[in-house]
């Protein structure tokens, strides 16, 4: 699919860092941008109000998406574990269920999902995922294990999908699309840390990229150490 036909984009989740970014993202491609966030959170996207449509309500509620997606050629998910009501597989599944036939949707996720059990964790990573999902089942308030499932579903789907994976995050000024690779363990990922902005450079760069349609892109900052290190064993976001 080609940029000239990438009119409208739906960012679920657009009020949080990664969602704000990714609507900048669009409106500087001059695609028409349509935002879904919680009706408290509309006030984020006060500095776009102008300038797209905002459709408020909770991401995992199949009417507020099958009203925001309507008509898009692109829907950007920001997938988030908060809460224990299965936030995460219900904000899938209604985009998967909603979005136009023919759309491109892309995920957000971190480098804990996996899609073909090839990625190699370090010690230190699989055990601070542990920690988080039973301190988080615990306090009730972040459910890592439906993000595995949202991502599950959509692995499962016959949509054009793509799961972007995100490393570390870190603030600052653009460093350029970061460059990716199949598996969490490959050398030119090990310096994992991606800038936010730039993660969401990828995920609206993605919505133009047919290579990425049925892939799980693992991303790294193309300026960390590892990517720099490693050029050759990683590729370009497009
Ligand atoms: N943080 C990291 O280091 C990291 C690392 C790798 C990958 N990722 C991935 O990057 C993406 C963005 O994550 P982020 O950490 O950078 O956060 P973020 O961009 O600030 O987004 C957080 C999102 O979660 C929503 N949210 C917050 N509390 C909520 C609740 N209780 N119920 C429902 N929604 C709630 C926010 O909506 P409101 O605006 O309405 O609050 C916002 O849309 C996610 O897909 C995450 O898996 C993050």
């Amino acid at each position: 699919m080609g940029t000239e036909r990438m009119g409208r984009v739906c960012v679920v989740g657009a009020s949080g860092k990664l969602g704000r970014y990714m609507v900048r993202h669009a409106l500087d491609r001059g695609y028409e941008v349509v935002g879904v966030c919680r009706e408290r959170s509309v006030p984020k996207l006060a500095a776009f109000a102008d300038r797209i449509t905002v459709v408020p309500g909770p991401t995992n509620d199949r009417e507020v998406i099958r009203r925001a997606v309507a008509g898009c050629d692109g829907v950007l998910t920001v997938l988030v574990p908060w809460g224990v009501r299965q936030y995460s597989s219900g904000t899938a599944q209604a985009v998967l269920d909603h979005a136009d036939p023919g759309a491109r949707v892309v995920f957000s996720c971190g480098w804990h999902i996996t899609r073909d059990g090839q990625d190699r964790y370090t010690r230190r990573f699989r055990a601070v995922l542990r920690v988080a999902t039973w301190l988080g089942r615990l306090v009730r308030a972040v459910e890592i294990d439906d993000q595995v499932e949202a991502c599950r579903r959509i692995f499962a789907s016959d949509r054009r999908w793509t799961v972007v994976r995100g490393s570390d995050l870190e603030e600052g000024e653009s460093q350029g699309l970061p460059v990716w690779s199949r598996h969490v363990g490959d050398p030119v990922l090990a310096s994992n840390l991606t800038r936010r902005v730039d993660f969401a450079l990828f995920m609206v760069e993605a919505l133009t990229d047919d290579t990425l349609v049925h892939e799980a892109p693992a991303i790294v900052g193309r300026l960390s150490p590892s990517a720099l290190a490693h050029a050759d064993g990683g590729r370009e976001g497009s």
